[in-house]
């Protein structure tokens, strides 16, 4: 199979991701075909496609006459039977495993053999997607990024059986798409959604010690660490619900490693639907007239919880890279175009030092005596013979 500009694209789901991965196909010069169960799904996916590149063409990203162009690539269906052409198709449905297995049984029975079913999920299994299907090997990963017409990043995940030529034609196309693209282990959360846990996690574990209030370990993680936004707006941004979820997902799929465990807090305020900018308060208060906290700006205090969650930030990626979730070069990319870290933490943990990394660890595992911040054994033995991650 030969894809190219010709190949048409299919995409299932026409909700925030659908419409969003619709765009990036079209951009680059594809034809694209939307299919969604929902017509008022439909209805809303084309105002919100047509807004997003008005806005792009008032910004002077694009002339207007690309701008139609764009549109006019992306065709709206009610019948999957319009996907029979298609080489590659993208599911962006509802994240449920079932709901899945269904769409690609019934994709099977309208494409060719030789096209790419791709799943967009968060957090769900390729393989278990996959098991559903007569040619699970052409069942693969193609995982986007919120809003996916602006993060460059795309995490490419192989279920067990997907072969080789299907992981090098997706990821080709992809990088045609002018994406970022990586390559992950179908694990739960894949590179992102893993490795980043400790930047809410264990900034919320420190919120409930009584070490500091929010504002304060945001103001930490920016002015110490670099980080565009504090874990706690950030989580205020991208929802608690999501967030939350995500969470969840990856701790029980990781059979309960207590590294993962979500927190009380986190969801006390998922069920009170305070989840964030959306809902008008999260951790933070978003009503007009609210006051916005002050940090309390203790420099000591700020640089020994930068130093924490990022030190967990590190050990995850070094487990990541141990468990050969990706490579040393994917893991430190994953996490700087994916969730805009200032740094790659491989990198990042080369300059800092292995041992004072593994030191800080283990007075944590020490103090705590809990298994969450068990050190890495490729971060122990790296230190024991001075290596580094470049
Ligand atoms: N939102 C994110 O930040 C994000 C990021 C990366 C990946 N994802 C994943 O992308 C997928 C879609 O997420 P979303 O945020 O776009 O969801 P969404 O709720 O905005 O959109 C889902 C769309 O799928 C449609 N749908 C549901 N069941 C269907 C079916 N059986 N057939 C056809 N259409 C169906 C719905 O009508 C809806 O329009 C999920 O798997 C999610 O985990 C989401």
């Amino acid at each position: 199979m030969n894809l190219n500009r010709q190949s048409k694209i299919g995409v299932v789901g026409s909700g925030a991701m659908g419409t969003g991965i619709a765009q990036v196909a079209a951009m680059a010069g594809y034809e694209v075909f939307v299919f969604d169960s929902n017509d008022s799904a439909l209805e809303k996916s084309k105002t919100s496609l047509q807004a997003s590149v008005n806005k792009a063409v008032e910004k002077g990203k694009m002339t207007s006459a690309v701008a139609s162009e764009i549109i006019k690539r992306v065709n709206y269906v009610s019948f999957l039977a319009h996907f029979k052409t298609c080489s590659l198709i993208i599911e962006a449905i509802v994240e449920n495993i079932v709901a899945k297995q269904k769409i690609f049984s019934e994709l099977e029975s309208i494409v060719s053999n030789d096209c790419i079913l791709a799943t967009n999920t968060s957090s769900l299994s390729i393989t278990g997607v996959a098991s559903v299907c007569k040619i699970p090997q052409r069942v693969i990963g193609i995982h986007f990024f919120n809003p996916a017409h602006l993060m460059p990043l795309v995490e490419i995940i192989p279920g067990l059986s997907t072969t080789a030529d299907i992981i090098a034609n997706s990821k080709k196309i992809i990088d045609d798409w002018r994406k970022v693209t990586v390559i992950a282990s179908d694990t739960p959360g894949f590179i992102v959604n893993r490795i980043a846990r400790p930047f809410y996690g264990e900034a919320i574990r420190i919120y409930e010690e009584g070490i500091a209030d929010f504002a304060t370990i945001d103001w930490a993680m920016k002015e110490f660490g670099k980080f565009k936004m504090g874990p706690f707006e950030l989580m205020d941004m991208i929802g608690n619900d999501i967030n939350y979820t995500v969470t969840e997902t990856v701790w029980t799929q990781l059979f309960y490693d207590s590294r993962y465990k979500p927190s009380i807090t986190q969801k006390r305020l998922f069920e009170a639907k305070h989840f964030g900018r959306k809902t008008g308060r999260g951790y933070y208060d978003y009503s007009s007239g609210a006051i916005v906290p002050k940090p309390t700006t203790d420099e000591q205090l700020a640089k020994e919880i930068f130093h924490r969650v990022l030190f967990m930030l590190i050990n995850e990626a070094a487990d990541a890279l141990y468990m050969k979730i990706a490579s040393r070069e994917d893991i430190d990319l994953a996490m700087t175009k994916g969730v805009n870290y200032p740094k790659g933490l491989l990198r990042w943990a080369d300059e800092i030092g292995i041992q004072k990394i593994v030191n800080a660890l283990q007075t944590l595992f020490d103090d705590y005596g809990e298994d969450r911040y068990r050190c890495s054994i490729l971060l122990k033995r790296m230190a024991n013979s001075k290596q580094t991650f470049y």
